[in-house]
């Protein structure tokens, strides 16, 4: 049994990360949410603690993740992730943590190959700005950490997908937020693995010009 702190908790990625933590491990959890009151369904739940916050209230994050053994990052949209990023950087260093995992985007690295890859620059450009600024304070950090790089997410019912490094480059257009939160509990319980990696997801033979639904 570990301890996992979830920050930006109320995010739907997040969420299906919480559920899927509490139906198949013992962990405890520490969900910080700028307003608990949208998780009030876990206020009972003697696994869950609830934390109210700001993702740049450095001193109130150090202190929620005293005891945790994993902080997994949720926040959105990418606008400014650097700036909450650092804070989240900051509050582990303060509170003595070394292992993170968080959410980023395709693209992230500019990876993302041909006609898709201006695409997507052409439409999430302001985001990428700070999803790139991030991998590169979370790489210098000194945290072990795991990058999540998702495709354009869906939220289809359905755990499929398959994962790219920096050096294979990123396939496919699309991933379910499903498919996300099965991995990232997969690093979560697995804090050893996939250690200081970026890795793509994204659901298999959905390669294209653009998803599916543009
Ligand atoms: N949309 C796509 O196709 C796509 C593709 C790849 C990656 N991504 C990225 O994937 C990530 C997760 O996706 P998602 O669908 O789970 O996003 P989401 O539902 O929008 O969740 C993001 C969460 O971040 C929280 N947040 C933002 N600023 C905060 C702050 N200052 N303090 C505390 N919490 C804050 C939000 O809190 P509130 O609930 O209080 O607003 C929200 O719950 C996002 O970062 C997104 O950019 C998206």
């Amino acid at each position: 049994m570990s301890k996992v702190m979830i920050i930006g908790a109320n995010g739907s990625i997040a969420q299906l990360v919480t559920q899927q933590l509490l139906a198949t491990t013992t962990d405890e959890l520490v969900l910080y949410l700028r307003r608990s009151q949208q998780l009030a369904n876990y206020a009972d739940n003697p696994r869950v603690t609830l934390v109210t916050g700001s993702s740049s209230d450095t001193d109130l994050l150090a202190r929620a993740m005293v005891d945790v053994d994993v902080v997994y990052s949720s926040l959105g949209n990418g606008v400014h992730l650097d700036e909450q990023t650092q804070h989240v950087i900051d509050a582990m260093r303060q509170a003595g943590k070394t292992r993170f995992i968080y959410i980023s985007a395709l693209g992230a690295h500019h990876e993302v190959p041909g006609k898709f890859g201006d695409w997507n620059d052409a439409i999430i450009g302001g985001e990428l700005v700070g999803f790139r600024k991030t991998a590169q304070l979370v790489a210098e950090s000194g945290l072990t950490y795991t990058e999540i790089r998702p495709a354009w997410l869906t939220n289809a019912n359905e755990v499929a997908y398959e994962t790219t490094d920096l050096v294979t480059g990123f396939k496919g257009t699309e991933v379910s937020r499903a498919s996300v939160a099965d991995f990232a509990v997969k690093v979560i319980t697995q804090p050893n693995t996939y250690q200081n990696a970026s890795v793509g997801l994204n659901k298999p033979n959905t390669d294209g010009d653009r998803p599916s639904w543009y």
